[in-house]
């Protein structure tokens, strides 16, 4: 079969970044980068040609993704890079998309943000068996959105983008755990925090289920950046900790420093209560103004679904040790995360009682999970008060 390249723009809204060559099946080559807009150009692809092949390839949704093969081939498209192109790379995180050269189309026409969009490559990733192709009732589909959870982009009554999430295997603690992670943020009276809910979903075999959607946190004033695209932007040491050269890259772009630190203290800490062994690069954001370009902050704590043992097995869960939980994340030990927290009291030891009657939604075979999963939280929740306290409990005679 005959290689297909067609010219595009890459576009910021309204201004063109870059001219390139886009194959039917995503990939991208010469690339000629509009020197006037230098700085509308994606942070993660500024330091060179390949950074730049790394951010477009990072864009498509993952291979991996649940259900992903199967939705491809409903779908017609021949592969990730072929749906993303064929949905010319818009997102509800950023205001990046492509424009083919040869046709007028502008930001309004497209963004997903105003423009009226069906989901169809989520829709049936999350609802695998259940779904017509409804490709034909719009233009525009999301082929963007990052993570390997099935999950699909809505538009509510009301206008409002929100996005739903599955979860693996046959339990819907990864959902119960978003809520569960919401609720101590509100007992905290934190506000920077995605709100997780509830609701229904249909399993592969035509099952009822339960999954969770939070309400889009982005829009046409607001576009997210990950940690990870932040870290392209510098040269990291191998095996260096992530934590300082990120920090380097927000204060680089304005935040100020205190922002910074309290952000991360407070998610540092209530990540461990958690035990969210998950808050890795892509799952801390930052949010800009895509017109002045001015850093407004961090994104609000988002996915915090892989936490409270989800995958561990019962008789894992009955004999947890806590002390030796692994992360991914700036370090792998978790307790040792703690070592970066410069304000220790930005988490109320007092506040952080939690109802566990949620995890009763989950399937009844898991329920005998729960008062185990109490019974740790409560071990971390005294930890966290040692540590609080002034206790550094990562040191070795902390290790019992
Ligand atoms: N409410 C939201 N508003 C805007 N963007 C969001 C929202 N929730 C998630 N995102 C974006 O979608 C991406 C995937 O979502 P999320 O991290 O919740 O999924 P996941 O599959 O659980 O990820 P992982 O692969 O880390 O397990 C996030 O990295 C973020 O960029
Ligand atoms: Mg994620």
């Amino acid at each position: 079969m005959k290689r297909q390249e067609k010219e595009y723009y890459l576009m910021h809204k309204d201004i063109p970044v870059c001219l390139m060559e886009i194959s039917d099946e995503g990939i991208v080559s010469n690339v000629r980068k509009n020197a006037d807009a230098f700085e509308h150009f994606p942070p993660g692809g500024q330091m060179n040609d390949m950074k730049f092949h790394e951010w477009w390839n990072d864009r498509a949704i993952p291979k991996t993704r649940h259900g992903a093969k199967t939705a491809l081939e409903r779908l017609g498209y021949s592969s990730t890079g072929n749906a993303l192109v064929n949905n010319l790379a818009l997102s509800l995180s950023d205001c990046y998309w492509i424009k083919p050269r040869s046709e007028n189309l502008a930001w309004k026409d497209v963004s997903l943000f105003t423009n009226h969009f069906v989901d169809t490559f989520g829709e049936i990733t999350i609802n695998l068996g259940h779904t017509v192709d409804i490709r034909n009732e719009t233009r525009f589909n999301c082929a963007t959105t990052q993570g390997e959870l099935q999950k699909k982009w809505c538009i509510d009554d009301t206008g409002k983008r929100f996005l739903v999430k599955g979860n693996y295997g046959g339990s819907y603690q990864q959902s119960l755990n978003e809520l569960f992670a919401s609720n101590l943020h509100s007992q905290q009276g934190f506000d920077n925090y995605t709100v997780y809910y509830l609701t229904k979903l249909k399993t592969e075999v035509d099952e009822d289920a339960l999954g969770c959607f939070s309400y889009c946190f982005c829009n046409e004033s607001v576009e997210s950046i990950s940690a990870w695209e932040l870290l392209q932007t510098v040269k990291i040491r191998q095996n260096e900790s992530l934590y300082y050269p990120l920090k380097d890259v927000c204060l680089g772009f304005g935040m100020p420093e205190e922002a910074f630190d309290s952000f991360m203290d407070y998610q540092i800490m209530t990540d461990f209560l958690l035990s969210n062994t998950d808050r890795h690069m892509n799952n801390i954001s930052v949010l800009r103004d895509p017109d002045s370009l001015r850093l407004l902050g961090f994104a609000p704590i988002y996915d915090s679904g892989n936490s409270m043992f989800f995958n561990a097995s019962f008789e894992t869960l009955k004999h947890a040790d806590i002390k030796s939980i692994k992360t991914h994340s700036f370090v792998e030990r978790e307790v040792r995360l703690l070592r970066y927290v410069a304000n220790r009291n930005l988490v109320d030891p007092d506040k952080s009682e939690m109802d566990f009657s949620i995890y009763e939604k989950d399937i009844p075979e898991r329920r005998g999970r729960i008062p185990y999963l109490k019974k740790i939280y409560d071990k971390k929740l005294r930890l966290l008060t040692e540590f609080i306290g002034g206790q550094d409990i990562w040191k070795e005679k902390y290790h019992k």
